[in-house]
């Protein structure tokens, strides 16, 4: 099977307090998007496609030097209209597409692999690496089709009710999708949300509702799955990415 990884980063990350946009924060001699765009070529995709945006000049110069097309997201509408920006690179592609985001270098290999494999067991066509952690405060939670393993939506913390804040798995925002489903489903979100913005998470309920498998991998390891977004997450990623 084909895969095409898209990583996210055109977004702004303004709680670093600094021009550099995030994802040229160096961690363990690297920057954030060089350690992301490293872990997907270990998965030996056919492409890797990067959203720029936010200081996309800067992003672009960053990363000449490796194998990625740059994809450019103008204005930033969130992470579905982000995703949206790779359909016409990803034109013609019947494969995979793996979504990381720029900010979140922590996944292993093994991990991704694992995510892959599970989806492709199940014969999914959207799947979410999931965790169970103690304070889900800020994430997107996992709504479970009662009685069931399927995952019926993703609901963002901003949108969510008391009973589904209660929930402890949380959205790790990596996901694997049947290129199709991702680009047709991608045209039916909207932006009728707490942050009017197109919600890549949107798409799981999309899938649900057309009565596709929409499945969840839930990783052993939650601290692989913490983003950064600021000084002091980056110092904890560095010590994380220096042991591993
Ligand atoms: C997202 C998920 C949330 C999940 C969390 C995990 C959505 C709607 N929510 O939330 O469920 O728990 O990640 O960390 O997806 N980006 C763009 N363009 C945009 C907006 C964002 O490229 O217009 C990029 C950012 O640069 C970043 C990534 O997408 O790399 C995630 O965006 P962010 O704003 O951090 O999403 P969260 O609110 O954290
Ligand atoms: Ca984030």
């Amino acid at each position: 099977m084909s895969l095409a990884i898209v990583i996210m980063a055109a977004g702004k990350g303004t709680r670093m307090k600094s021009d550099l946009p995030k994802v040229l924060h160096k961690a363990a001699g690297r920057a954030l998007i060089e350690h992301v765009i490293l872990k997907s070529e270990s998965l030996k995709p056919d492409t890797i496609i990067l959203i720029v945006g936010h200081q996309a000049d800067q992003v672009r110069n960053a990363v000449r030097h490796f194998p990625v097309t740059c994809a450019l997201q103008e204005p930033q509408q969130g992470t579905g209209h982000a995703v949206m920006q790779a359909e016409a690179a990803l034109a013609g592609f019947g494969g995979e597409v793996l979504i990381l985001s720029g900010d979140a270098p922590l996944f292993t290999e093994e991990t991704l692999r694992n995510l892959i494999s599970f989806h492709r067991e199940t014969g999914a066509a959207a799947t979410v690496l999931t965790a169970d952690i103690s304070d889900p405060t800020g994430y997107g939670r996992i709504i479970r089709k009662s009685g069931t393993d399927s995952v019926e939506k993703i609901v963002e913390e901003k949108d969510a009710s008391e009973t589904q804040k209660a929930v402890p798995e949380i959205n790790s925002g990596v996901y694997v999708f049947d290129a199709h489903t991702l680009f047709s489903s991608l045209k039916e979100i909207t932006t009728d949300n707490a942050q009017a913005e197109y919600y890549l998470t949107d798409v799981f309920g999309v899938c649900f509702r057309k009565g596709l498998r929409v499945a969840a991998w839930k990783t052993p390891n939650p601290d692989e799955i913490h983003g950064i977004n600021t000084p002091e997450q980056l110092l904890h990623a560095e010590r994380l990415l220096l042991q591993s």
